[in-house]
């Protein structure tokens, strides 16, 4: 996929999970043969995309990418940043505008944050306009986070940013220009099988199994991702290896928080499992923002023994 360098595209969102400070981590595993022949890049959890950014930057061999996700709101917002990104930054630059000229006025900000939660949750605005509205509630909401009730209606507080940035034009722009090599679907992971060909590569980011009861960021969607959802997707990467498909998938390592609790050890006994450093972000408390191992678990056979496999184990 040919990629202009003038501007390099990266997520537009702050997400749950977000992988920036995991990148290099995560390159360190991937298949050597990825380099050197084309293939097929599926990424079928791809919240704000930042692996995706990231390897259609760094692989001009993928001859297809294909990314998926359960939220309507945010594959339409891909969509939209694809089909009609003049549009959106229109709209986003005339809110960023108003926002900012009432930054010093806490009651009309808040009054201007809800009206546009409001709206986003009436959900009978055009693709477009309820993409920005999306896109406005992540920028201005609390932390960034998408969280909805039961009756998919977004429910987060107006967060405490004096200026935040609303549209960020240039990004959009390198946003759609690679989202134009992108098939981008909504729906459930496993839907993503029949995109795969004979040299396809798949990465995981499912959300994480939360590491004690308090700590869940998992509801990104009306659909809980609960253990029964982590085994059916452990079951999907056994028919990926079954039909020769390399994977890496993340997620959070239960056991570096409780000795005892084998669950990702157990299920994945028969792959990799490296134990890497990873940084979270969106905890709310700064206390709990500190060092936490993840997992890296994957399916690729590696020619040399990776340099950390066994460093935090
Ligand atoms: C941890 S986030 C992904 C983080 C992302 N890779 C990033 O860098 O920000 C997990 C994503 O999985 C999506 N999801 C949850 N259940 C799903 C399912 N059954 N199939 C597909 N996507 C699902 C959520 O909507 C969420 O966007």
């Amino acid at each position: 996929m040919k990629i202009s360098k003038k501007n390099i595209a990266k997520p537009f969102l702050k997400w749950a999970g977000g992988k920036t400070q995991l990148i290099e981590q995560i390159e360190k595993q991937f298949p050597q043969t990825l380099k050197n022949t084309p293939f097929t890049y599926i990424e079928p959890f791809v919240g704000s995309g930042a692996v995706l950014f990231w390897i259609l930057e760094h692989y001009p061999n993928i001859n297809r990418a294909i990314i998926n996700d359960i939220n309507t709101d945010l594959t339409n917002t891909y969509d939209s940043i694809k089909f009609d990104v003049e549009r959106l930054i229109n709209i986003l630059s005339i809110w960023e505008f108003e926002y900012h000229s009432i930054s010093e006025n806490e009651e009309k900000k808040k009054e201007y944050y809800y009206n546009k939660r409001s709206l986003f949750n009436l959900r009978s605005s055009n693709q477009t306009t309820q993409s920005a509205l999306f896109i406005f509630l992540n920028r201005t909401c609390f932390n960034g986070l998408y969280r909805v009730n039961k009756n998919n209606e977004f429910n987060v507080p107006i967060g405490s940013y004096k200026k935040p940035q609303i549209c960020n034009k240039e990004n959009l722009l390198a946003v759609a220009e690679i989202l134009q090599g992108v098939e981008i679907l909504n729906g459930d992971f496993a839907e993503t099988l029949k995109y795969a060909n004979a040299n396809s590569f798949f990465y995981f980011d499912p959300p994480y199994k939360p590491l004690n009861q308090t700590s869940s960021f998992n509801s990104y969607s009306k659909n809980e991702f609960d253990d029964t959802e982590q085994i059916r997707l452990k079951e999907f990467c056994e028919i990926l290896e079954e039909q020769g498909h390399q994977w890496i998938l993340s997620n959070s390592d239960v056991k570096g928080k409780d000795p005892h609790n084998n669950f990702f050890d157990d299920l994945y006994s028969s792959f990799n499992i490296f134990r890497v450093n990873a940084r979270r972000n969106i905890n709310a408390n700064p206390e709990k923002r500190g060092e936490l191992t993840e997992l890296l678990i994957s399916n690729i056979a590696y020619p040399h023994e990776p340099e950390f496999k066994y460093g935090l184990r």
